[in-house]
């Protein structure tokens, strides 16, 4: 088996899990790195037995050996590396979300359709055990027609702060970073429908809360404390299928607890997937609520980017013709982000192409 040369276009937090998980399948190799921060890439490279360092993604894109690279740079270099790692011939698994914006996820799909190579997008929630299980329900019309879906990804003081917490870099806040997730994961189960609209409202009032005492919350390596970005946002989107999806996420909102939910209502059955898995629905004419039996892996998110990079090396082997995660559901998904910072800025509803 021809061997699979990767390249990894940022070397932070995140890097460490697709380093790891390709160092795990037999037959592919990390032959480069890079980062802004030089120290870093080098340190990154020692660490994941990468074989080579360079200063940019520029020059990464030209090493002749590489058959695909890894995006995982902050949001803001994500469609510059993505195109130039196309238009080099090169495969692209890239983070989430897809770009800063729509207009740039566009620029991107219509590069990887020009080359003829791969863009995925890492929308790692659709590689987790709930969802393979819920979309089994789904698809075998346990839940019937869905009309509705709700989701709730909030922190009560969660803001990572540096680039994350900066417009200019991540795009925005908590939509863009944790909003992505399950509005995707949401559509994803829900068959994929074509949002027509979104009406949308932000809060950014209560700012990074760096005094909060006691308290131990993910921070980011990057030393910008301040924060540009919105502390909470809530939306209606509406679909080309009738249905509708409620979003609410925040960094920063006093409530009781940090809380994930994902929930979807069909004519037949609803279905909870987050925070624990159970089908809702009639059995013998007795409401009933049902609850699926399964392993648990041990380390469920890590289990996740496990088989998100295991299902993008085989596409790239040609072993899996069907990529789960294509670039076309990244665009849709920012045009949906796009419209509910619209909505949010002109207090009206924004229609979606
Ligand atoms: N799938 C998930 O659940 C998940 C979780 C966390 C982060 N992410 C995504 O992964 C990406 C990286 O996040 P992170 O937490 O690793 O951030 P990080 O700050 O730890 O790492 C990002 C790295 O990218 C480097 N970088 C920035 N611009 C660059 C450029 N032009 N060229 C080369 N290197 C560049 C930075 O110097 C930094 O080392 C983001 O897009 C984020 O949204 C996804």
């Amino acid at each position: 088996m021809k061997e699979i040369r990767i390249g990894i276009i940022g070397t932070g937090n995140l890097a460490a899990h697709h380093a790891k998980n390709y160092n795990a399948i037999p037959g592919v190799a990390l032959a480069a790195c890079c980062d802004l921060n030089r120290e870093r890439a080098e340190e990154f490279a020692k660490t994941h037995n990468v074989e080579k360092v360079y200063d940019t993604f520029e020059e990464l894109v030209k090493d002749p050996s590489l058959d695909a690279v890894s995006v995982v740079t902050w949001n803001n270099a994500h469609c510059a590396a993505t195109i130039a790692a196309l238009e080099a011939g090169l495969h692209v698994l890239c983070e989430k979300p897809m770009a800063m914006n729509a207009e740039e996820g566009k620029r991107m799909q219509a590069a990887a359709e020009k080359s003829g190579k791969l863009l995925m997008i890492g929308f790692v929630r659709r590689f987790g055990i709930n969802a393979d299980i819920a979309k089994s329900y789904v698809e075998s019309g346990a839940l019937g027609n869905i009309y509705y879906a709700k989701t709730r990804c909030i922190r009560r003081c969660g803001n990572p702060l540096g680039w994350f917490a900066d417009k200019a870099r991540s795009g925005g806040g908590p939509l863009i970073d944790l909003g992505v997730h399950m509005i995707d994961l949401a559509r994803y189960l829900m068959g994929k429908p074509c949002a027509v609209s979104a009406y949308g409202v932000t809060n950014n009032s209560i700012g990074p809360q760096e005094n909060i005492k006691f308290h131990s919350r993910y921070t980011s390596k990057d030393p910008l404390k301040d924060s540009t970005v919105e502390d909470f946002a809530s939306a209606l989107v509406r679909f080309d299928n009738g249905a509708a999806l409620q979003v609410e996420v925040s960094f920063n909102a006093h409530i009781e607890k940090d809380e994930l939910s994902l929930e979807l209502l069909g004519d037949k059955g609803g279905m909870t997937i987050e925070p624990e898995l159970q089908l809702h629905t009639v059995q013998n004419d007795i409401l009933s609520n049902v609850t699926p039996v399964y392993s648990v892996p041990k380390d469920a998110f890590s289990s996740f980017f496990a088989k998100e990079i295991q299902h993008f090396v085989a596409c790239v082997r040609g072993e899996e013709t069907v990529c789960r995660n294509p670039a076309e559901d990244g665009v849709e998904l920012m045009k949906i982000l796009d419209a509910i910072y619209k909505s949010a800025e002109t207090g009206s509803e924004v229609k979606i192409d």
